[in-house]
């Protein structure tokens, strides 16, 4: 895989094993042998339902939490072998993310534009005229300058703090960054608005984004390929068309057949896998009894069979 150029990360048999309590400590299976790769400029939707494991496999990369099994290699370059101060701190000028909640990430007592002075200050970013670079940046996230910089967090709006965010991604030149529920917060228009920059932006400068998402909601109409989850485990993967017109993996079918049209919201209510999937899961792992995670077609892969499913 390494030996495509385009390739900036590959994720090998990850595995994340949480322990809690310590007289009796109870182990969860957060993630279980995910394996994939993270294209240049590739968007990437990692989709599952709650609890499935996709927020584990973001901290993962973005080195938050202990790797248990399996490796994540950036640029070839194994990153629990990243740990110096200088390598940390290089690995996250390219490696980002941004989460549910943007208010979080700004500090409440300073205005919006010190998140571009800090990384002016902590980076050594090559740009001749630096407010010219913030205003392009802003102006690539569709925001304007003069009504955004200068202000505080609780002024602008969790849409505007996000695209923010995406700004001095973009600024930064970031390879890849890692969208945790990115949309989930805004309301429907706003969300498609951020979601086509997310993506027109990324075209444009070469980053990748895996796009975490619970809800399948538009997140995975953009994306180039999708990673579906399902109880730690990738059951499908690959091109996002194929899996969409050929699902095979009983959760995944159930996920696409739920799908909502563009701007219809999800119903948050509703159970999200009914009893049939999981009977449904079961079966399908019994007849395929053995086969493991089979390439069925070009860029289209699936767990035929899991060992352990419970
Ligand atoms: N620090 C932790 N200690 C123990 N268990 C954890 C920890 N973090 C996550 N888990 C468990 O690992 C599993 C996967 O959690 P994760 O947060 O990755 O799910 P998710 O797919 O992001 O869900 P959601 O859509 O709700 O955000 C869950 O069972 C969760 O309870
Ligand atoms: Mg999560």
């Amino acid at each position: 895989m390494e030996k495509n150029k385009d390739v900036v990360m590959t994720v090998e048999g990850l595995t994340k094993v949480f322990k809690s309590g310590i007289i009796n400590p109870e182990y969860t299976v957060a993630a279980k042998d995910v394996s994939f790769d993270i294209k240049r400029g590739e968007i990437i939707s990692l989709i599952g339902e709650s609890g499935s494991g996709k927020t584990t496999v973001g901290k993962l990369i973005l080195k938050l939490i202990k790797i248990s099994e399996g490796k994540i290699k950036y640029k070839g370059k194994d990153i629990t072998e990243i740990n110096n101060k200088a390598e940390v701190k290089k690995y996250y000028r390219r490696v980002q993310g941004i989460f549910q909640d943007p208010f979080a990430t700004f500090n409440p007592l300073y205005r919006v534009d010190r998140i571009f002075d800090m990384i002016f200050d902590s980076f050594d970013l090559n740009y001749k005229n630096k407010s010219q670079a913030i205003k392009e940046a802003l102006d690539d996230v569709n925001l304007n300058p003069d009504r955004t910089l200068g202000k505080f967090p609780h002024q602008l709006s969790g849409g505007q703090l996000q695209r923010l965010l995406i700004a001095r991604a973009l600024l930064m030149d970031v390879d890849i960054l890692v969208a945790d529920e990115l949309i989930s917060m805004l309301d429907a228009s706003t969300r498609i608005g951020v979601l086509n920059l997310l993506v027109e932006s990324c075209k444009k400068h070469g980053m990748a984004v895996v796009f975490i998402t619970h809800d399948l909601n538009l997140g995975y109409y953009v994306s180039d390929k999708s990673l579906i989850m399902y109880k730690g485990r990738l059951v499908e993967r690959g091109n996002t068309k194929k899996i969409y017109e050929n699902p095979i993996h009983p959760y995944t079918k159930m996920l696409f057949k739920a799908v909502p049209e563009i701007g219809e919201r999800w119903d948050q209510d509703v159970e999200f896998i009914p009893e049939q999937v999981i009977n449904d899961v079961n079966e399908f792992y019994n007849n395929n009894e053995g086969k493991g995670f089979v390439e069925i077609e070009e860029d289209h892969s699936v767990l035929f069979s899991d060992k352990e499913y419970k």
